[in-house]
């Protein structure tokens, strides 16, 4: 029985001092010096290189280095019926709704429209508006839209949500399903996008959605690059139809220097830095679901590969 780390954005000796502190006796070994690969029962990974999971025969836990398991899901190697774990603690979803709550109010309050004048030494006024008069719309409401629906809520705005299934946080609309998506849509001033990443998701930011926002909307990409139909996106921003966005995933990563996204003066983007992984925190997490693996007990987090969060 051993266990193996990859991420090429998480610290692995941090990882290593964390879980050893939890459960001295763990065989930690890192990617790719694994020694014995048949040893290897339970992996933490954010995004395997090519061919690892392949060579991980007897693998019986997945765990995910982060919320989205869309890595895995996406892995031609991934074996069957093994389990896999969603990573998210209190850290990831407080740094998103931090990032969420920066966006919607830079938007709110014209900030990239002053930046603009200030460049051009502008002086002109808008009249502000205050969070009541402004909608929110959050896609998904898993842990991560559920906490910045709420703190969106408590700052004042009007916030609607729309998810596969009715769900529902008190004082937040809710609008479910594929029939509720236009009249969700219709009232939504700023968009949030915080799905998982499933076929059905996929490119549901196009412009037949996206041109259902009111004229001036912005929009928010915080799920997956695929949510989003970059050209679709561009298309609306140019023809004055959406006001701005703020992007941080994208369908390429690093972003190729040729996507007119970097200079578009319309969008804010970031290096999919909106949330991450604490390891303090989260190592917690990995070792309850070390612990409840060997002892069979449920998994926290256990995606259900049926809907695919
Ligand atoms: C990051 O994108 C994550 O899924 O945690």
């Amino acid at each position: 029985m051993a266990f193996v780390f990859h991420s090429l954005v998480d610290d692995a000796n941090e990882w290593r001092t964390e879980l050893k502190a939890l459960i001295p006796d763990l065989d930690y070994r890192v990617w790719p010096d694994v020694g014995n690969p048949t040893e290897i029962d339970i992996a933490l990974i954010w995004k395997a290189p090519p061919g690892m999971l392949a060579q991980l025969p007897n693998v019986e836990l997945l765990l995910s280095l982060g919320a989205g398991v869309d890595h895995f899901l996406t892995d031609p190697d991934l074996p069957e019926n093994v389990p896999i774990t969603r990573l998210i603690d209190d850290f990831c979803a407080t740094a998103m709704m931090e990032y969420v709550l920066l966006q919607v109010l830079r938007f709110h309050r014209n900030d990239p429209i002053y930046q603009n004048q200030q460049s051009n030494k502008e002086w002109i006024f808008h009249a502000p508006k205050i969070a009541a008069d402004r909608t929110v719309g959050i896609m998904g409401l898993g842990a991560l839209g559920s906490e910045s629906a709420k703190t969106l809520k408590a700052v004042g705005f009007n916030v609607r949500s729309w998810t596969k299934h009715k769900r529902n946080i008190d004082g937040v609309e809710s609008f479910s399903g594929i029939n509720e998506l236009p009249a969700f849509l219709s009232k939504t001033d700023i968009l949030i996008c915080l799905l998982a990443l499933t076929e059905e998701t996929s490119g549901v930011l196009n412009k037949h959605n996206l041109s259902r926002l009111p004229k001036g909307a912005y929009v928010i990409n915080v799920a997956r690059g695929d949510h989003l139909v970059e050209h679709d996106l561009l298309s609306l921003l140019d023809s004055g139809w959406l006001a701005g966005a703020a992007l941080d995933c994208f369908t390429e990563e690093p972003l190729p220097d040729s996507n007119p996204i970097w200079s578009h003066p319309k969008i804010f983007l970031t290096p999919h830095a909106s949330t991450g992984t604490n390891a303090p925190s989260a190592a917690r997490h990995v070792a309850e679901n070390i612990r409840r693996f060997y002892a069979k007990e449920p998994l926290l987090n256990e995606l259900n590969r049926d809907t695919g969060y």
